[in-house]
């Protein structure tokens, strides 16, 4: 079977994320992208996650503790992302929207999450990968969506492959996986 947006995500994670590197998870929520990245990258590793709600980073922490992994949680917007990093990026993941059975207010916006990505993109590794799942049935929803699919479309593509993933045939705004990959130096 087809894989959905959100698998399929884990299938791209999971075929470059190793031991050691470090990678961000751009949007919290219940810890379900940050306890993934932090079985894989180990202790020699480092995960960045990121969520402005205290309940996301009480629920990653309490995931992660019973999985025994850790990662460093910070309850502050993902614009503040390039304060963590150096160039050693591997991979980030965004899901935009808003947390499932919590404050559907509290959304992620077109223009905090630019800012968060294009600062992602300068810390990249070659053949390393941002992956934004795109939820965007809510309101607010579509504005977001339409920015980060026109600046991923725009993206050079003698530097970054982008690769859209969505099921067309679909009722009710089915989510759009976007994955930037950055090329190989020749
Ligand atoms: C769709 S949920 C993420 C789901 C998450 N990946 C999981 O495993 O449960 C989106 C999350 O983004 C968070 N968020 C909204 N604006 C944000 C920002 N500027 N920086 C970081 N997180 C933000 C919300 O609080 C919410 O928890």
């Amino acid at each position: 079977m087809l894989e959905s947006a959100l698998r399929y995500s884990h299938k791209l994670i999971r075929e470059i994320v190793n031991n050691g590197d470090t990678v961000v998870d751009a949007t919290m929520g219940n810890g379900n992208d940050t306890a993934l990245f932090a079985s894989l990258v180990g202790e020699t590793g480092c995960v960045h996650a990121f969520d402005v709600q205290e309940l996301a980073v009480e629920n990653t922490k309490i995931r992660l503790k019973e999985q025994q992994l850790t990662a460093q949680l910070h309850l502050e917007s993902h614009e503040n992302v390039g304060n963590y990093l150096q160039h050693n990026l591997k991979c980030a993941v965004f899901n935009l929207g808003y947390l499932p059975k919590s404050d559907k207010t509290i959304i992620t916006q077109s223009e905090s999450t630019l800012k968060s990505l294009k600062c992602m993109l300068t810390h990249l590794l070659s053949g390393g990968r941002i992956l934004l799942v795109l939820y965007y049935g809510h309101d607010g929803g579509e504005q977001e969506k339409e920015a980060v699919l026109h600046f991923a479309r725009t993206l050079p593509q003698e530097e970054y492959q982008v690769l859209e993933y969505q099921f067309i045939n679909q009722k009710n705004s089915p989510p759009i996986l976007v994955c930037i990959e950055k090329r190989m130096k020749e």
